[in-house]
Parts: structure tokens; sequence; C-alpha cells
């Protein structure tokens, strides 16, 4: 019989039940439905709502059930649909009559909000510390590049020579604010929802606060329809993925592109690349595209929670079940992906020399030339337009503006002296750009040495 089956008098039909069961997917939680569960048969033996030898039976027999879920020896199954009715299974048939008073004051509502809270706790946790290990190495990378003179892009487009270094550090900037967002994140996430039971408390003596104190949460959820019933934490969860994996996918996309033979700034490694089955020469960044495209699951993901929501009334619906797939898959390729870019982005090489030869042909330093003349007097839009009309001239005879000979300058200018040629060089004009934030050496060497400041303090940061 089920566990709830005393108002029923006909079996469950095997397709609704195999169409009801979530087990597959949420045996994942078993660890945080064992801790959960034993600081609740705590507090019930501390509160005296069960005996205190009772308690310690239920949880002892909940750690065997974990070493034995742990090594296999434990049977699941869709008869007992989810997780927590699979443990209290397998308790009371461990330890029998004792094993039933678990489920006191306590509701399956309460108890899956709880765990998911727990295991994203976890999680975010995890992702923090990969999201730091890739900080690191970017920090190393951009102090390695400071000196990398590159061309910066708009629209794709050659713009401004930056440096290679700066340009890492906007990624550093980017992942910086994603484990930001995963910290405040985790303070919402590590509320303790127990003993708001199916949805409206439960009429037993409990002390919510021991159990949060056990479970290491730093406060309790404020209403017991709320705590049953919201998955904002889990959408926020995602979200906070989603942006991630934005980040790293606009990363991957860069990485492709300076990999293509055309650009040919960076050379993916052997390990983290993969060849056609029918053509000999190729070399192909599969991990990198991959990433780029699983950045599509989370995204989905987040809309399938979203739409999930969207229309439940108050308080626990069944439909609730269904946020383990998309919260779980989130996780899983946020983590996947993370962990196979770090070695990626590692072992890939650096081509200085295409880097420098394209520095060529874009006219980065043409801002440079307008600030040149406004330096001598005159006003910006027209100093723009001179620069434009060299620019042109430039385009017709196929030059460079450094290649113009004073003749040829002072024939758009006469402001233009011998210092211009000088004035122009990428590496000149990249150390004029000193501004905070800018991509001057002194600047990036700034921002690197902020960089590691916040990494090295950021654990201390956050609520263990
Ligand atoms: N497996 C369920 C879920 O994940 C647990 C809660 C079930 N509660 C209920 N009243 N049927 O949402």
């Amino acid at each position: 019989m089920k566990l709830w089956g005393g108002r029923f008098s006909k079996n469950t039909a095997l397709e609704a039940e195999d169409f009801n069961a979530s087990i597959s997917v949420d045996s994942r939680l078993y660890f945080h439905d064992i801790e959960g569960s034993k600081a609740h048969a705590i507090m019930l033996g501390k509160c005296g709502i069960i005996d205190t030898d009772e308690a310690a039976k239920i949880i002892n027999a909940l750690e065997e059930i974990r070493l034995e879920l742990e090594s296999g020896s434990a049977n699941l199954n869709n008869d007992a649909e989810d997780i927590h009715m699979n443990i209290e299974k397998l308790l009371i048939e461990k330890i029998g009559e004792t094993g039933k008073k678990l489920h006191t004051a306590r509701s399956r509502n309460d108890q899956v909000a709880l765990d998911l809270r727990m295991y994203l706790r976890d999680e975010i946790h995890k992702i923090l510390e990969l999201l730091t290990e890739l900080e690191v190495l970017l920090l190393d990378k951009s102090k390695e590049h400071i000196g990398t003179v590159m061309p910066g892009y708009t629209h794709m487009q050659k713009a401004q020579p930056v440096t290679l270094g700066h340009h890492f550090m906007a990624y550093f900037e980017m992942f910086k604010r994603d484990m930001g967002r995963f910290k405040d994140c985790l303070k919402r996430m590590n509320v303790m929802p127990l003993g708001s039971c199916a949805l409206a408390g439960t009429t037993y003596p409990i002390d919510r606060k021991m159990v949060a104190d056990i479970l290491r949460f730093s406060d309790i959820s404020q209403n017991s329809i709320d705590a049953v019933s919201d998955r904002d934490f889990a959408i926020e969860f995602i979200g906070c993925c989603t942006l991630g994996m934005m980040h790293l996918s606009r990363f991957c996309e860069e990485l492709i592109i300076w990999n293509t033979g055309e650009f040919g700034y960076i050379e993916m490694d052997d390990a983290y690349s993969t060849g056609s089955s029918i053509m000999p020469q190729k070399k192909n960044p599969d991990i990198a595209e991959l990433i780029r495209g699983k950045t599509g699951r989370v995204y989905g993901d987040l809309f399938n929670l979203l739409t999930i929501m969207k229309g439940l009334p108050l308080s626990y619906n069944k439909d609730l079940q269904e946020d383990k797939e998309p919260v779980f898959d989130a996780g899983d390729t946020m983590k996947s992906c993370i962990s196979v870019f770090i070695p990626m982005l590692a072992a890939m090489t650096v081509n200085k020399e295409n880097i420098l030869n394209n520095l060529k042909g874009g006219f980065l330093n043409a801002t440079d030339l307008a600030d040149y003349l406004v330096n001598k007097g005159l006003p910006f839009r027209d100093a723009h337009a001179a620069a434009g009309e060299m620019v042109k001239y430039c385009i017709a005879n196929n030059k460079e503006l450094i290649q113009l000979s004073m003749d040829e300058f002072r024939s758009f200018s006469c402001l233009i002296e011998d210092e211009v040629y000088e004035f122009l060089k990428p590496e000149v004009c990249l150390s004029r750009r000193d501004t905070e934030g800018g991509p001057s050496d002194q600047r990036v060497k700034e921002a690197i040495l902020h960089g590691r400041e916040f990494i090295n303090h950021f654990a201390e940061t956050i609520n263990k």
C-alpha cells in the first residue's frame, strides 16, 4: 500500500504511477533529504514530540540508508514516487513503527522546498569555486598580455588599439559580476522552509530555529503558504546561470573567431579541438562551439521554470515537481562548461605576431589623429572631419596614416608637425589611454591588482 493509501480503495493505474513518479530525476536529492530528515528528527526528539531514543534510532537508520544508497544496495522505485517517500519507505522497512514517526509535523511540500534549497546552496558554492578558478586564470593571462597590443573592435570593425590583457580583463569583470550574483542569490536561498508543512504550518510544538541552526540556514521562512509554493529562488539560480553562460558563450565565440585561419590570433590546443571524419586537414574548436551551443539549453531551462510558475495558484501544486529538471540541468551545464573552458583557455597559444600584423589596415589611430589636431587648437568636429579626409586619402592611395609624408599631412592641415609620427604609434596611442578602466599598461596593472584583491577576499564575504 502507498504511504498515503488509507482513503483509497483502488491501486494507482500503472501508467499513472509511472507518469506521476519523479524518482528518476529527484534521486539526486537523497543526500540533502537525509540531512534534512536527520535535523527534523533531532528537533522532534528535543521538543518532546517523539522520544529521544526514537529520534536516535531514526537518525542511525537514515545514515545506514545513505550508505546503502551510495553503494547501490538500496532500491528506489516508482511505486514510492519520489526520493522523499522512497527514503521514508526504506526507513520503515528498516526500523518499523519508529520509522513511521519521522513524518510528524512535516509534509513533502516543505520537505522538497528544503531539499532543493540545500542542494542549490551547495551547487552555488561549487559554481563559485569554479568561477574563482577561472578568474585566477584570467588574471594570470591578462598579466602575461599587458603588452600585447591588439586591435579593439566595434561592429566587428577595427576601432582603436587595446591590449589582449585589457580584453581578458573585460571578461574578468563579467565573471566577477556573475560571482556577485550567485553570492546574492545565496542570501535568499539560505532560508529554511521546514515547519510550513503542507501549507498551513503545524499544531505540534516544533522549533524551526533549531532545525535552521542544525542545517546552517541563516533564517527561517516567514509565511507557510509562500514557503511551499514559490520557486523564485530556483528561477534566480537559473537566471544567474544564464548570465554566466552568456558570458562564457561570448568568450567562446571570440576564441572561435580568433582561432580561424583568417584571424590566427590564437591556436586552440589539439587536446581541446577535434578533427573531421572527411576533411583530413581540419581542426575544429568543437569544445568552444559546444559551450556556445549549450548556452541555449540553460536559457531554455529559465523559460521552462518561469513558464511552469506563471499561472500557479497558491499554494503547492504538482506542477512544481517539474522544477527539478531545469534546475539540475542549468547547474550541471554551467559546471561542466566552466570546467572544460578553464583548461581549454589555459592550453591555447596566442600568436602575437599575427595580432601585431593585424594592427595595420584599420586606421586604429584615426581618433588619435583627430585628438592630435584638437591638442593643436582645432575643435573636435573639425579635427574629426580632417582626420576623416586623411583616412579617405589613405584608402585611395593604399597607405597607412603613419606612411603619409609631411607634405601630404600638411596638405590637410598646416597644424601637423613631425612629432605626429610618434604620436600615432599604436603603443603610444595606448599609453595615452590612461583614464580609470582604460587600456594603458598602468591601468591594466591596477585592474589586475584590484582583481586579485577581490578574488583573495571573495570567499570570506560569502556566508557558508
Ligand atoms: N515529488 C514532489 C515534488 O517534487 C514532492 C512533493 C509532493 N507533494 C505533494 N503534495 N504531492 O514536488
